[in-house]
């Protein structure tokens, strides 16, 4: 396989790193800290195609290839994962499936501004009472006329408090499990019937507004169905299999930042008379994260490659978003190690990353379904 990356990839990587590190680096710790969504940023990523980077530009999007957009989400992250995660909801989980999946008159009226970042789309699939077991929910979806009625309440749904609309999931047929699951296209603006919780309160991705969505009997047309009747458990399971390579790069880009930081602090600071970077113990946690990053990104561009060539990547995807997810949250673990007690200060960047980080390994599928989507894909030979 090969990992060099042509003239538009490495363009787009430049593209996203001048912006992060010109625009979005030096509010990250403010909109961190008040929790404040980053509309000026997402304007400019609009700006630069990258809220629909895999988008065909005939319907409105960069027309680049997956792993475009995993260098690019990479670059973002480094900066902010807050603005990582904005930009990964968007591509991966909402103008994905919508490409995928919708008519053309969806793929006009709902993708091209999504993919143009006129408007914001979230990914309406866990529940309180259903996370890793996706198809256990209990959203319902009746037919009446020339309309679907849905309810039920679904939670944990980043940039549901800025969303024009929503890739929803439903039951259309309680009784036929997940065979039973349907996809919708609700519009989240003035719908009645549709009210969202108080803003989430997180650890980490503070920025990334997150809230519940409360349905009751929230009315939309009969041509909002994305998909099939009955394949919405396919759409949601497919498209999560993009959304891991998005959350993958996000990662590493999260590691990269704590890895860069460990590098300086290492060469400046001084302890028994030289700088700590001459410690071999430091150089072991530096070698250590370093090669646990490039593994992980290898597996993140081999799992963009192969869903750019069409074929199936599931467990490559779950493979890239296991290591990179646990590469994060050790690398930034080390880095914090390697600053002694300044990396505990919310004075240095690190301690956002830290916390970062950790999200990670739950959303889009925690580490131990990466695990079991990557068992079931060994065992069955
Ligand atoms: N693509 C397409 N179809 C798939 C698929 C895939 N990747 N994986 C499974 N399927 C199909 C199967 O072929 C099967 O179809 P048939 O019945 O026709 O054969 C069907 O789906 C059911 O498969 P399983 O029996 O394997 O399904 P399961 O109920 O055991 O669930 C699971 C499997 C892996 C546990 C799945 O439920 C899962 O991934 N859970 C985690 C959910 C998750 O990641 N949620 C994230 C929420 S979104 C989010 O986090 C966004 C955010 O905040 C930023």
């Amino acid at each position: 396989m090969d990992f060099d990356l042509s003239e538009e990839q490495e363009l787009i990587r430049a593209t996203a790193r001048g912006l992060a590190e010109r625009e979005i680096a030096p509010i990250a710790a403010e909109l961190d800290e008040h929790a404040r969504w980053p509309d000026e940023i997402v304007t400019r990523m609009a700006e630069l195609g990258l809220m629909g980077v895999a988008v065909p530009e005939v319907l409105g999007g960069a027309g680049m290839d997956n792993l475009s957009y995993v260098v690019a989400m990479e670059e973002i992250s480094r900066a902010c994962a807050s603005c990582g995660v904005i930009m990964s909801v968007q591509n991966s989980l909402v103008c994905d499936p919508i490409l995928r999946f919708g008519t053309e008159a969806q793929k006009r009226d709902v993708l091209g501004p999504l993919a143009r970042g006129e408007k914001i789309g979230c990914f309406g699939l866990s529940e309180p009472g259903s996370g890793s077991d996706a198809s256990a929910m209990k959203t319902v979806a009746r037919r009446d006329g020339d309309h679907w009625v849905l309810d039920g309440t679904k939670n944990f749904i980043t940039s549901a408090p800025r969303a024009d609309v929503a890739v929803m999931f439903a039951k259309t047929d309680p009784a036929a499990g997940h065979k039973g699951i349907s996809a919708f296209l609700v519009p989240m603006k003035d719908q009645p019937g549709l009210s969202l919780g108080p803003k989430e309160k997180k650890l980490g991705i503070r920025a990334a507004w997150s809230s519940g969505i409360f349905m009751e009997g929230a009315r939309i047309p009969a041509e909002n169905l994305l998909g099939k009747e009955g394949e919405g458990f396919k759409v949601a399971l497919s498209t999560l299999d993009g959304g891991r390579i998005g959350i993958a790069a996000q990662a590493l880009g999260i590691a990269q930042a704590a890895l860069d930081q460990a590098v300086r602090y290492s060469k400046e600071r001084t302890a028994f008379g030289a700088p700590i970077a001459r410690l071999q113990a430091i150089q072991f946690m530096i070698a250590d994260m370093a090669t646990e990053l490039d593994a992980a990104r290898l597996l993140t561009w081999r799992a963009a490659r192969l869903k750019d060539a069409k074929v199936r990547y599931t467990a490559q995807a779950s493979m890239a978003k296991l290591m990179a997810s646990e590469t994060a949250t050790r690398v930034t673990h080390k880095a914090l190690q390697v600053h002694g007690g300044y990396g505990y200060l919310a004075d240095f960047p690190l301690e956002r990353h830290y916390r970062d980080a950790r999200i990670t390994e739950s959303y889009e599928g925690t580490s131990e379904i990466q695990r079991l989507v990557i068992a079931a894909a060994v065992l069955q030979g």
